[in-house]
């Protein structure tokens, strides 16, 4: 977004610093329909069909918006199985756009997770970090090994508006290093902490994190998937970066960090992942993994067109009037909605908004899944499609008993250039409807739920009939609107 004031300035809206060159069209159900689509997709988000969503606000992951210079690039992808172009083109950006020297390639960011676990984690070993992510624990868990979550209090404070609320706790993590020294190989820092609200860490707490890192000689790693807002936000919002461009903050951070890797599907605008670093030594215990799992050294399972597109984006990630449309709509929405009274998590982080269903809810048992309820609400209410991140999100303990979430939040994503500003109106407006009539909602209870991942597939059925009691409700307020 750039420096534009409006004339009137009571209408300051976000303004893109880009136009849509290519459309698709999006169709909207009557709400009888979508009560219907959710049931049959057993009230998991996950399994509606897309063409029975209007505004799908699942994930920012793999559905970020291309520019003309990325789709270009994407003609000129060199198909080889080994020594392609395309791959020394992407080495040469991640070289330009973060400093890093060398890349394994990898399909997406959990096969880069796997890698770092299959690596770095014995059986026993602890692997401190701000915030888990879910295939994050899932790949350290299955290789014996347990995530330890050292965010500062404020992070999983829904209310607090400080504007990092990413950060780590450092004296607990001095502590806890003193305590398990001997179990720790590796910490991760995760930028933009998706599970608590795409809330950024600043860079001053990234800096003490990896100077504790080399001084007991643990290795620090950094899940850049959603670095892009956080850069935008220490830019905006940390001391001493006002003037600093978003090139020398990407170097800075990633300079002092031994292994970056990331999500392509969200850092890049694009599809993949890649592991990166100046450490020959860290990159050789990992190589051999990437033809074991992924594919030839040179393309890594990726796609040479989606490499080429990495590329571009990346170059794209320095740009600011790119980065920050999507934190500036997420602040206008969710600005709006807290005007209103509805729960959000504020400030206003990257990814998305953030509904608080504990709010929401307020006597509904955390056993009665409020976000994944919510979720289902909202599918209901406008044909908009969140993510359930909360209880649901959770992985059962090893002995089987539920695991409660930390916060108990929808996500509403906001996929990089893509929905317009009155698209996002709109769901602001569904979300104030299902707000004044939140007490007409009620649980959900599992019918069907995996063991691995079990949000992705698990199936759930409402408590009661308070589907039926949405819709009716919906129908006497909006008479024969879609
Ligand atoms: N790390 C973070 C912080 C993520 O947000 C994700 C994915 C991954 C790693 C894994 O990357 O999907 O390419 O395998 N987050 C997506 C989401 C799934 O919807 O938030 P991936």
């Amino acid at each position: 977004m750039s420096n534009v004031k409006f004339y009137r300035e009571e209408h300051q809206v976000p303004l893109e610093m880009h136009k849509v060159r290519i459309v698709q069209k999006l169709f909207l159900l009557p709400v009888e329909e979508r009560q219907k689509k959710m049931e049959e997709a057993g009230n998991n988000t996950f399994l509606l069909h897309n063409k029975d969503i209007y505004i799908d606000m699942l994930t920012d992951s793999g559905v970020n918006a291309m520019s003309d210079n990325q789709q270009a690039a994407m003609f000129q992808a060199d198909d080889a199985y080994a020594g392609s172009e395309t791959f020394y083109r992407l080495k040469k950006a991640i070289k330009e756009t973060m400093g890093l020297n060398d890349m394994l390639p990898a399909h997406q960011g959990r096969a880069c997770e796997n890698i770092l676990a299959e690596a770095f984690c014995r059986p026993g070993d602890l692997v401190p970090m701000n915030f888990h992510f879910t295939t994050t624990k899932a790949h350290i868990t299955r290789c014996g090994a347990d995530v330890v979550e050292l965010v500062a209090a404020k992070g999983l404070d829904a209310n607090n508006l400080d504007p990092f609320k990413g950060d780590f706790d450092i004296p607990r993590l001095k502590k806890f290093i003193k305590d398990h020294r001997d179990q720790i190989q590796w910490l991760r820092i995760e930028t933009g902490t998706n599970l608590i609200g795409g809330q950024p860490i600043s860079a001053h707490n990234m800096h003490e994190v990896a100077k504790i890192c080399r001084e007991e000689g643990i290795i620090s790693v950094m899940d850049a998937s959603l670095l892009q807002d956080n850069l935008h936000f220490i830019k905006t919002r940390e001391e001493g970066y006002k003037d600093k461009s978003i090139k020398e903050i990407m170097f800075e951070l990633c300079a002092d960090m031994d292994i970056v890797y990331f999500s392509a599907r969200k850092l890049g605008f694009a599809r993949g992942g890649c592991i990166c670093s100046n450490n020959e030594k860290l990159m050789l215990r990992m190589k051999e993994y990437v033809p074991l799992y992924e594919g030839f050294l040179t393309y890594g399972g990726m796609e040479v067109r989606s490499m080429e597109a990495i590329a571009v984006g990346l170059y794209e990630t320095l740009d600011e009037e790119y980065i920050s449309q999507g934190p500036m709509f997420i602040e206008h929405m969710v600005n709006e909605l807290h005007e209103y009274g509805v729960p959000v998590v504020r400030p206003a982080g990257g990814l998305g908004v953030h509904l608080n269903a504990s709010e929401f809810f307020p006597d509904m048992p955390h056993g009665q899944y409020p976000a994944g309820a919510l979720g289902a609400a909202m599918y209901i209410a406008g044909g908009i499609r969140g993510m359930e991140r909360g209880t649901i999100s959770e992985q059962r303990e090893r002995d089987g008993s539920e695991r409660y979430a930390a916060l108990e939040l929808l996500r509403l994503a906001v996929p990089r250039r893509v929905f317009t500003l009155s698209q996002i109106e709109y769901v602001a407006d569904r979300v104030k409807w299902v707000w004044d009539n939140r007490k007409l909602i009620g649980g959900l209870h599992f019918v069907e739920e995996p063991a691995v991942l079990r949000f992705f597939f698990g199936r759930l059925e409402p408590i009661g009939d308070w589907q039926q009691k949405l819709v009716e409700k919906y129908r006497a307020d909006f008479g024969d609107s879609l």
